[in-house]
């Protein structure tokens, strides 16, 4: 099959490629780009593992063609972490056990990256409702709402400061 040539801008490094146009977003990214942090699962939408942020919206990116990501801005959990160390979303999931195998957390921490900025002081019925796209089948859930809340009165207080 004839591939197309795809050009995104992800973790704020342009890049291209070429992909057929049956492929999607999540083997463009592991495969292709070598961006093997967005994990894959089921492939049918259920459980999040692949969550990636594309254009300001998270999606996952097993339900995505590369063909329509074409031109995207994309973060994955490779671009989370800043210059100087652990996005606190991370260091708050570490400090607060939101994780035992870990194969969840990459989709886990980049939803919840987006939904701090929809909704940066949630209640933890919010959190619970934003991070209902993704499964995770060990932690039981309850440290990885903590871990979320914990990281939201760590980011307001941080920006109260500056
Ligand atoms: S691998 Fe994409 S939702 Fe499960
Ligand atoms: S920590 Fe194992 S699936 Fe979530």
């Amino acid at each position: 099959m004839k591939k197309m040539h795809i050009e995104l801008t992800v973790n704020g490094q342009p890049m291209e490629t070429l992909a057929e146009p049956r492929e999607l977003l999540v083997h463009v990214l592991r495969e292709r780009l070598g961006l093997t942090g967005t994990h894959i699962g089921c492939e049918t939408s259920h459980c999040g593992v692949c969550t990636v942020d594309m254009n300001g919206k998270s999606v996952k990116s097993c339900t995505v063609f590369a063909a329509q990501a074409n031109g995207a801005t994309i973060t994955t959990i490779e671009g989370i972490a800043g210059a100087d160390g652990m996005h606190i979303l991370q260091s708050s999931f570490r400090e607060h056990h939101g994780l035992q195998c870990g194969y969840c957390t990459p989709g886990m921490i980049t939803r919840a990256w987006r939904l701090l900025q929809e909704n940066p002081s949630p209640t933890e019925e919010e959190v619970r409702f934003g991070m209902a796209g993704n499964l995770c089948r060990c932690t039981g859930y309850q440290n990885i709402v903590k871990a979320i809340l914990h990281a939201a009165s760590e980011m307001s207080a941080k920006e109260a400061a500056e």
